[in-house]
């Protein structure tokens, strides 16, 4: 075999936080791992890609490598990420590869362009890795924080993956700096010099970012030209009290001696938030796309409004950031139901519970709302769109 990837995603991402690791949690709706994986298998010079994973996510490993044929079985990793490498190289060693790429899977946006790069650079070199110039200026501090030096910039590279090398010459090392019980390299660049193995270097990529911390994923959404045309949009609505048993608010029946009036089931909160959607979107209003003069919206539960809006946010590749909204109303209380109905409105936009906040407030007995002659609602939404959408 001539080339080989390995992509180590056996850590823990204790940085990042959160429930999983941060490899497997959605990036562009799709695990980070499966990005890097992918960067690798949909490359027509690379023959196999190796991940290294903790076992314990072998399934959430299926899924993110699902479809992408040139991945093999994994193997699983070490306490450290070089041990992780090793055994990487490892687990390649009886396919014989002579040269081998490795690539934090941390690092979800490498581009075909920069797997050319390194292929070139290590059959130039032998061993290279991606590296940026350093555009802030660098200080050594002691650990007080008070600055012992100015580095000087123009030798300094903050140092990506892919890393590059010929497989035999990194394995090699790998078993050598294993035998000495040194297991610490943060990267195979820094294990290779210790070998006394020459590194080159090659233009690595500003938009290859290492996710390393939870505000990561946003920028890095932001920068990639994901989602940085951020809209708010606004939403109001009222409707009368009239007989009835119930009234209907974020998709949830809450018992009341009287109903609300409306041409469908009347839930202003729905409403105020289809319309904020809608108004995020520089859309028409709610009556434009569902006319009371219609006869199919009569009675209509009033989720398929706010789906509606929240499924045109998806056809423009956008998410939403959050949703927010407050009852005006004397009676009901909603307090008892208000989480019910938060999750109710999150599971209608597909977004996380998080991601939702509704809240009520009287008017002090003033106003129609104050006379109990109706409710209402305002809702404010912020979007998150594709630049130029
Ligand atoms: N890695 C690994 N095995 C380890 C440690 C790290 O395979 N024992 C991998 C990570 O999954 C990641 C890459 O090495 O893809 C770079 O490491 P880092 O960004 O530090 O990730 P974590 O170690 O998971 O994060 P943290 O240090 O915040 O816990
Ligand atoms: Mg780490």
């Amino acid at each position: 075999m001539r080339t080989a990837a390995i992509v180590v995603a056996a850590g823990r991402g204790e940085r990042a936080g959160g429930a999983r690791p941060k490899q497997y949690r959605p990036l562009f709706g799709e695990p980070v791992l499966r990005h890097a994986l992918r960067a690798f298998a949909s490359h027509p010079a690379i023959e196999a890609v190796q991940a290294v994973i903790d076992p314990v996510q072998e399934e959430a490993f299926r899924e993110a490598a699902r479809d992408l044929e040139k991945c093999l079985q994994p193997t699983a990793g070490g306490t450290t990420r070089q041990r992780s490498v090793h055994a990487g190289l490892e687990a390649l060693a009886k396919l014989k590869p002579s040269v081998v790429l490795i690539h934090d899977a941390a690092r979800p946006l490498a581009s075909a362009a920069l797997v050319d790069r390194a292929l070139a650079a290590v059959q130039a070199t032998g061993a290279a890795v991606p590296v940026i110039a350093v555009s802030d200026t660098v200080k050594r501090v002691d650990p007080s924080g008070r600055v012992l030096a100015t580095l000087d910039r123009s030798e300094l590279r903050a140092v990506q993956t892919p890393q590059a090398f010929f497989f035999e010459t990194l394995i090699d090392a790998h078993r050598r700096a294993s035998k000495e019980g040194l297991e610490n390299f943060t990267d195979d660049a820094a294990l290779a010099e210790w070998a006394g193995i020459p590194v080159a270097t090659f233009a690595g990529e500003p938009g290859n970012l290492k996710l390393t911390t939870a505000d990561d994923f946003t920028r890095v959404e932001a920068m990639a030209g994901g989602l940085s045309d951020v809209r708010t949009g606004t939403g109001f609505d009222v409707h009368a009290f009239g007989p009835g048993d119930h009234v209907t608010l974020g998709g949830i029946a809450i018992p009341h001696d009287k109903g609300l009036v409306g041409h469908s089931d009347a839930d202003v909160l729905l409403h105020a938030l289809t319309d904020a959607i809608l108004g995020a979107l520089g859309e028409a209003d709610i009556g434009h796309h569902f006319p009371p003069s219609d006869e199919r919206w009569r009675g209509a539960a009033s989720d398929q409004f706010l789906a509606f809006a929240v499924s045109m946010v998806r056809a423009r590749g956008g998410k939403i950031a959050n949703l927010d909204a407050t009852l005006l109303s004397e009676a009901p209380k909603v307090g008892p139901y208000r989480e019910a109905i938060c999750q109710r409105i999150a599971a209608i936009a597909g977004i996380e519970r998080s991601r939702v906040a509704v809240k009520a407030t009287t008017t002090e007995g003033l106003g129609f709302v104050g006379r109990k002659e109706g409710m209402a609602a305002m809702a404010t939404v912020t979007l998150r769109l594709p630049a130029g959408a």
